[in-house]
């Protein structure tokens, strides 16, 4: 296929997000609610995951068509056994004139201890870790497994010890809920060189009970951070991030807004997903998506240029925009993709 790949509304394809395990030892509410994911909810079995091979080998591919980032994700990622090794097989891909690809991971924090230095020496370079507030109370209600905020803390610290740095921080801000943690995260990651990023509750899936009241805009939550702390914009680093980026105005570092809600970034997104059995989604709200697990695992063997042809087929067609329609009759009715099975 001809480069560069462009989709219906003219974006290329630079951001592959993998995810590699459906299951997580959390259960967050807005992710992976306790009555929908209790004790009887049977996760993928085994034999459905890709296998590092196949990972690797359609990520290879993908580089081929344009992608310069691969996100590691779940549910938690750090849950699939052996993922030092697919971190190794993935930290040897380049682009098609060299360069070495941004490799990083999602991860709730808790296994970090333990696993940071091992991701490191596989060739992670950094990696971005879910915290929704210092206070124990507000984040064991969040986590609603008892996860003490101290061991996430820990894990932060592990990973940057590691040298996986910049560290990122998501807190996934809840009215309501965690809204009182702003201003007490905001003040334990200055001058930490950690970046964190406030994310406004999004209604992926169909098991969360999304709200818009819930919803707390990232312009009040700026608006409660400018008061104490004076802010500076900071621009873009790269065409179709997530966050926009701030400086505290006395040196006090980075942070960030992700608002899909309140100011859509659909119109330079350039991510595709991969989910654990080898879908390939184009957006984080699709209703389905396209096997390639299949083509993998055909009887007849195919190439990587048929499994690239197939793979552009897909993104040439896409013209998803969900966060832009959002409440209209044209974002759809059907149930779309859960959380913790594409990874966010
Ligand atoms: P960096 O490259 O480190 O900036 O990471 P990132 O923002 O791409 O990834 P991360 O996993 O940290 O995502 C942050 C938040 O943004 C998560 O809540 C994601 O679900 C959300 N997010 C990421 N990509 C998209 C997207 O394409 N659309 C929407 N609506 N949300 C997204
Ligand atoms: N809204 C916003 N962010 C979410 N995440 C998970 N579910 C939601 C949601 N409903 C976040 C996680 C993690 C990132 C990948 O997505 O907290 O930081
Ligand atoms: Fe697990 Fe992350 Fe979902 Fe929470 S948001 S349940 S940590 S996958
Ligand atoms: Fe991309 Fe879909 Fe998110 Fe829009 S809603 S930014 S198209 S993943």
């Amino acid at each position: 296929p001809g480069l560069p790949l462009a989709d219906r509304l003219g974006r290329p394809l630079r951001d592959l997000r993998i995810s590699v395990t459906d299951r997580c030892n959390f259960r967050c509410g807005y992710c992976m609610p306790k009555q929908v994911f209790g004790k009887h909810h049977e996760f993928l079995p085994h034999a459905d995951l890709l296998s590092f091979e196949e990972i690797t080998r359609l990520a290879r591919v993908f580089t081929g068509l344009g992608v310069e980032k691969l996100r590691i994700t779940g549910g938690e990622p750090t849950l699939r056994r052996g993922l030092e090794s697919l971190i190794e097989m993935l930290a040897q891909l380049r682009t098609p004139d060299g360069r070495e690809l941004d490799l990083t991971l999602t991860t709730n924090g808790s296994t970090l201890v333990k696993k940071a230095t091992g991701l490191r020496a596989a060739g992670l370079k950094r990696l971005t870790v879910s915290l929704d507030g210092l206070d124990d109370a507000v984040f064991q209600r969040m986590n609603d497994v008892g996860f003490p905020v101290a061991d996430v803390l820990a894990g932060i610290r592990a990973a940057q010890d590691a040298g996986l740095g910049p560290v990122k921080v998501n807190m996934v801000v809840q009215r309501g809920v965690n809204d009182g943690e702003i201003l007490a995260m905001a003040r334990h990651f200055r001058h930490s060189g950690v970046v964190l990023r406030f994310i406004e509750y999004m209604d992926v899936g169909a098991t969360n009970g999304w709200r818009m009241d819930q919803v707390l805009p990232s312009a009040e939550v700026q608006r409660r951070i400018a008061a104490e702390f004076p802010l500076v914009q900071l621009s873009h680093s790269a065409p179709g991030e997530t966050a926009e980026r701030w400086a505290y105005a006395d040196g006090g570092g980075e942070i960030g807004f992700i608002s899909s809600v309140t100011q859509a970034f659909c119109g330079d997104c350039n991510r595709a997903r991969l989910s654990t059995e080898g879908r390939l989604y184009t957006c984080l709200f699709a209703h389905r998506g396209h096997d390639l697990r299949g083509l993998l695992r055909d009887a007849q063997p195919v190439s990587d240029d048929q499994l690239a042809g197939a793979i552009a087929g897909v993104w040439t067609g896409r013209e998803d925009r969900y966060s832009q329609l959002r409440g209209t009759a044209a974002a759809g009715a059907e149930p779309r993709v859960e959380m913790h099975y594409i990874g966010g």
